[in-house]
């Protein structure tokens, strides 16, 4: 008997960071780009050993450190099991997510490995579970995430998404094309939220009032997407980008990237996720995802993945 599962990639459409500090964002599932697990029996007394595959990497969960991330979701989930003795299993993961480019790749492992660890024990994750169990291997590594990544990538759903809140039902009127730019260069979660809450530390008024603007334009946002305003995405996905610059969470590398694909045409450009590095998304027409991607490219992008979202 084996065990199969996966999960999507992800990108945070908008108000990411001001979404730590209590304001709404909207992220969607990338499904172009998957996290896989699969588990299989293993040898009897073998013990559980789990396999990143792409890494080339193995590790027998009983002799792995508590902060390794794979052993971390596999204890969580036999603990929230109630199984106390791991069983004989060859555990392996791929994934084909960029590692650390904001498009959620750890969460989307340990989503499907939760999954698959449990469907082979016999037992179903409900939605939620999914994605309470994949937000505290997140707390591990990001310090102070506010959860929407592992909300949209265990619901595998559009959200409109506040912290400590069930995930809203958002609806996309009009399904919309979207240029994904990886700028090559890593992106920590952590590093970019520790920086952003030094400085929120030292002057909170004005990161609240950058915040409560972000805030505002994710509430525009989803009118518009939610009553097909495609018009209207474009401006508010730039004015994102700037007031993310004013956080100091862009980087050369990323707004590069956004005044290639506004000049070749895209309707509007951001940073999406931590910044610093990972992705850049841009709004296009379709028929303008070719010329776009070849705009991003020759400015420095690294992998480009286009996607319609909706
Ligand atoms: C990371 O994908 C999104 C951030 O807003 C952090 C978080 O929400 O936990 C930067």
């Amino acid at each position: 008997m084996r065990a199969i599962a996966s999960a999507p990639g992800k990108v945070i459409l908008f108000g990411e960071h001001a979404v730590v500090y209590g304001r709404p964002a909207i992220a969607v599932p990338v499904a172009q780009v998957r996290a896989t697990a699969e588990v299989a029996p293993g040898v009897p007394g073998s013990g559980l050993h789990l396999v990143a595959a792409d890494l080339g990497r193995t590790v027998l969960l009983a002799d792995a450190p508590a902060d390794e991330p794979l052993a971390a979701i596999a204890r969580l989930t036999l603990a929230h099991l109630g199984i106390e003795t791991a069983p004989d299993t060859v555990v392996t993961v791929r994934s084909t997510i960029p590692i650390a480019s904001g498009m959620g790749s750890g969460a989307a492992v340990s989503s499907a490995l939760t999954r698959a660890l449990a469907a082979y024990c016999g037992r179903t994750l409900a939605t939620e579970e999914v994605s309470a169990l994949v937000f505290e291997v997140d707390k591990l590594y990001h310090g102070t995430p506010s959860g929407i990544d592992n909300t949209v990538i265990a619901y595998e759903q559009p959200v409109y998404f506040v912290k400590g809140e069930p995930p809203q039902p958002f609806h996309i009127a009009h399904p919309f094309t979207l240029v994904i730019a990886d700028t090559g260069i890593a992106s920590p979660t952590k590093v970019a939220v520790g920086d952003v809450r030094r400085a929120w530390q030292a002057d909170t008024d004005r990161y609240e009032r950058l915040f409560d603007r972000i805030g505002e334009i994710v509430r525009r946002a989803r009118r518009a997407i939610e009553h097909s305003n495609d018009d209207a995405l474009g401006p508010l996905l730039d004015e994102n980008h700037r007031l993310l610059q004013e956080l100091g969470v862009s980087s050369p590398e990323l707004d590069r990237l956004a005044e290639a694909a506004r000049a070749a045409g895209a309707r509007g450009a951001k940073l999406s996720g931590a910044g610093r590095g990972g992705n850049l998304i841009a709004l296009v027409r379709p028929d303008q995802a070719e010329t776009v991607s070849a705009a991003l490219r020759a400015a420095g992008a690294r992998g480009v993945t286009v996607t319609q979202v909706g």
